[in-house]
């Protein structure tokens, strides 16, 4: 048992961080700045991708994607259930219809042939959802986006870095939206980034994420920006501080590293569970580079005399920090009630829910909290096995 309990996630925040911190709240300058234009840039290089735009979260990325590819009223977009609320309250946003497709059982990832049975004549857009850090199979996703003539809005709110057949993810669709939400692998505490090649979508979204006002109104109180400005559009007020950039430029130069560090986590965790038949550890893909963000343990319920809620209780007792991703959206009311969507609409999702367990993976674990997760894991199926 671990000394103390060990938290499902703690952020990997150094001297670094807080002496960026420290400098930008000395330097006067606290809003969007100078800081976030060198955050953009370094994430632009980093990605090696056409455009970065910095917002205050992946949801404010996906809302401001969806408006400049002109989702609009009566549209319709295509999204997994196994995912989070954001994915799809942005396109309630825009007044269009969120509309939920299975995963794979295994990956849970979206299952792309149910992605072309879910095609209407209102269809405009595919949000994949790069789960735990695993990048979706994008190329027949972007094969039935062509024939169709979709856009695809990469949700990689867990996929950094990440890549699928050797290309970052965050090059690959027509835009993709980033988190810098406290637990995931890279942190800004709170905020986000939109990549894109597209210089006409990234101007829109960069106008929209500071209230659809001329560019570089950010500029207006400082020594060579103007006083004046115009409205363009209603915009939104989505922009990054320069208090949060600054842990953001010093986070993104750790990526690989803490990359790295989730990976030997994974991999000890696959090792260290291989013999125990109670557990299906993640399956991964050969052509992926995977994030790890998340670490989702599938419980055989067969061979278990617990259920997952007094599998994770009993972890909780051995010291042990866990989280489940995700409730599938179509069980949540909101979705049930206003959708009429049914268990048995997605019956991978479903089925999975009742199994799922996210184990903590995170830079700051020592192996020695690896062990830990380890032995309490085994120790819980050991007592409870059928
Ligand atoms: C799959 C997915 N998409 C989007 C988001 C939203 O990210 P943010 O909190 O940065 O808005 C999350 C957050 O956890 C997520 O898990």
């Amino acid at each position: 048992m671990p000394s103390q309990f060990l938290p499902f996630h703690v952020p990997q925040i150094d001297e670094d961080e807080i002496c960026s911190v420290v400098e930008t709240l000395k330097s006067g300058w606290l809003t969007t700045g100078v800081k976030v234009k060198r955050f953009e840039e370094d994430f632009a290089r980093y990605l090696g991708c056409g455009h970065a735009i910095a917002v205050n979260s992946c949801t404010a990325a996906l809302h401001l994607a969806l408006e400049a590819l002109g989702i609009k009223a009566g549209d319709e977009v295509i999204i997994p259930t196994m995912t989070f609320a954001a994915t799809a309250e942005v396109v309630l946003y825009c007044k269009a219809k969120p509309v939920l497709v299975d995963c794979q059982s295994d990956t849970l990832n979206i299952d792309v042939r149910k992605i072309e049975q879910a095609i209407t004549d209102n269809t405009k857009a595919i949000i994949p959802v790069h789960f735990g850090g695993q990048p979706c199979d994008m190329e027949p996703i972007l094969q039935i986006a062509r024939a169709r003539g979709l856009h695809v809005i990469e949700d990689a709110a867990h996929a950094l870095p990440a890549s699928y057949q050797g290309k970052k993810v965050g090059t690959i669709g027509d835009i993709t939206c980033f988190s810098f939400y406290a637990t995931k692998t890279i942190t800004t505490g709170e905020g986000g980034m939109a990549t894109t090649e597209n210089a006409e979508w990234a101007a829109r979204m960069r106008m929209m994420s500071l209230h659809g006002i001329s560019h570089d109104a950010w500029k207006r109180y400082t020594k060579e920006g103007s006083w004046y400005y115009e409205i363009l559009d209603p915009g939104f007020k989505y922009n990054l501080t320069d208090i949060a950039a600054a842990i953001g430029i010093e986070q993104l130069k750790k990526c690989d590293a803490f990359g790295a560090a989730r990976k030997r986590i994974a991999t000890a965790y696959k090792e260290g569970l291989s013999n125990v038949p109670e557990i299906h550890t993640p399956v991964c893909a050969s052509d992926v580079q995977h994030a790890w963000h998340l670490y989702v343990i599938q419980l055989d319920l067969e061979r278990l005399k617990i259920n997952r809620h007094q599998f994770i209780e009993a972890l909780k007792e051995r010291g042990i920090g866990t989280s489940v991703h995700f409730i599938p959206l179509h069980l949540h009311p909101y979705y049930r009630d206003n959708f009429g969507y049914k268990p048995n609409h997605f019956p991978h999702a479903s089925a999975v829910f009742d199994r799922i367990v996210s184990l903590p993976i995170y830079p700051k674990m020592t192996e020695v909290d690896v062990e830990c997760v380890l032995g309490a894991v085994r120790k819980v199926v050991e007592r409870h096995r059928r």
